[in-house]
């Protein structure tokens, strides 16, 4: 990576912030030149190795934005603190890119980014769900490939979902936000895996199971199980939700897809290696009427052999939280993070709304800290 590829904003700012990619939007440039930051920014698009972030970092640096592309431990968080680092922030929600241990460990900060993603990931999700359904991709590369004759009664017969059984796995809340609109919108029955009950989520299913039956239509229901299996068998389509960490690598397994009905769909959006893919290409190979819709991979940018020639198969390069809203506001949130801790405010209480930090006039806090506790940070109390 050459220097030459690197912008830098603000030049006279005290403190220098590093981001690793450009982000859209303009607001989040404001937050950290507000802060007095000088920004160097990587005008680049090609993914950066960690020598090349340390290098970017070199001797003074008192924050970074960096992406879920990047391996953030000991040899980043040691440079960082290095050159006076005490600031890093992802850009996403999820950050099993990020080794917040070490990052504690050097009284760095971590933020992430969560909130502003929930309904657009959702979305995609249920996207990825009905184009997996009703065999979208598989019928646009037969209509561009010339092949249709017209309309037969057997071409490209896919499956209806209204009233059936959705599976979630993982009801955080983007899994919860899923579950909501598959369940509004199309009436299913709901069954969730998660180690904790989601209240408000089951609440509302059961509200809106009212609110249906007092318009004379049948009820939905929604019920929690401890077994991952269980939602495997019963659910006609299921979507998986759960952070990646050692508990759900390969949660989806050779074992497990065989325990799910022959016509099921499969939904992917949280991250690639929760789902072991050599073994989905081999159970979508045996099991043709088995749908899949993926935005995450194992290896990524790379996929299993096999996957991209699979036609149960839609695939999309992990842009589930790219609309500009989401990926302009992932930009606030992460700039408002690294600004927050340079500026010495306290952290956002765990779990809060974060619109706050998207209007005129943000709170003086770090929206999503991941580690405050562990690096003594307080928490806001207004
Ligand atoms: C995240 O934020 O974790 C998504 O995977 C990318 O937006």
């Amino acid at each position: 990576m050459s220097d030459s590829e690197w912008r830098t904003h603000n030049p006279a700012g005290s403190r220098r912030v590093v981001v690793t990619k450009q982000l859209p939007g303009a607001r989040w440039l404001q937050i950290l030149t507000q802060a007095d930051c000088e920004v160097a920014v990587c005008a680049s698009t090609e993914i950066l190795s960690a020598e090349e972030i340390g290098a970017a970092i070199g001797d003074r640096c008192a924050g970074a934005i960096g992406q879920l592309t990047e391996p953030w431990g000991e040899a980043l968080f040691a440079t960082l603190k290095a050159a006076g680092g005490r600031a890093y922030s992802n850009y996403a929600v999820g950050y099993n890119n990020v080794d917040v241990e070490v990052a504690s460990k050097h009284g760095i900060c971590v933020g992430n980014t969560p909130g502003v993603l929930t309904e657009t990931t959702a979305e995609m999700a249920v996207a990825l769900t009905f184009a997996a359904a009703r065999r979208v991709a598989e019928a646009d590369v037969f209509m561009r490939g010339g092949e249709y004759r017209g309309w037969l009664p057997k071409l490209f017969l896919g499956e209806r979902l209204t009233g059936r059984t959705v599976g979630v796995i993982g009801a955080g809340r983007i899994g919860a936000a899923y579950a909501r609109m598959m369940v509004e919108g199309l009436k299913m029955d709901l069954i969730y895996f998660d180690p904790y009950p989601n209240q408000a989520l089951e609440e509302f299913i059961a509200a809106y199971s009212v609110f249906l039956q007092g318009r004379g239509e049948g009820p939905v229901s929604c019920r929690r199980t401890d077994s991952v299996e269980e939602v495997l068998q019963t659910a006609d389509v299921v979507s998986l939700h759960p952070a990646l960490d050692e508990t759900t690598h390969h949660l989806m397994n050779a074992q497990r897809f065989s325990l799910m009905k022959e016509n099921a769909i499969l939904v992917n959006a949280s991250r690639g290696p929760v789902v072991d893919e050599a073994a989905l290409v081999e159970h979508c190979r045996q099991h043709p009427d088995f749908r899949v819709g993926l935005d995450v991979f194992e290896d990524e940018p790379e996929m299993k052999p096999g996957l991209a020639e699979l036609a149960n198969v839609v695939i999309v390069p992990h842009i589930a939280s790219a609309t500009s809203w989401t990926r302009e506001g992932m930009a606030i949130l992460a700039a408002s993070n690294v600004a927050a801790v340079l500026s010495g405010f306290a952290a956002w209480g765990e779990n809060q709304e974060v619109e706050p930090f998207l209007g005129d006039d943000p709170p003086k806090a770090a929206p999503s800290i991941v580690n405050a506790e562990a690096v003594g940070m307080a928490r806001y109390s207004g």
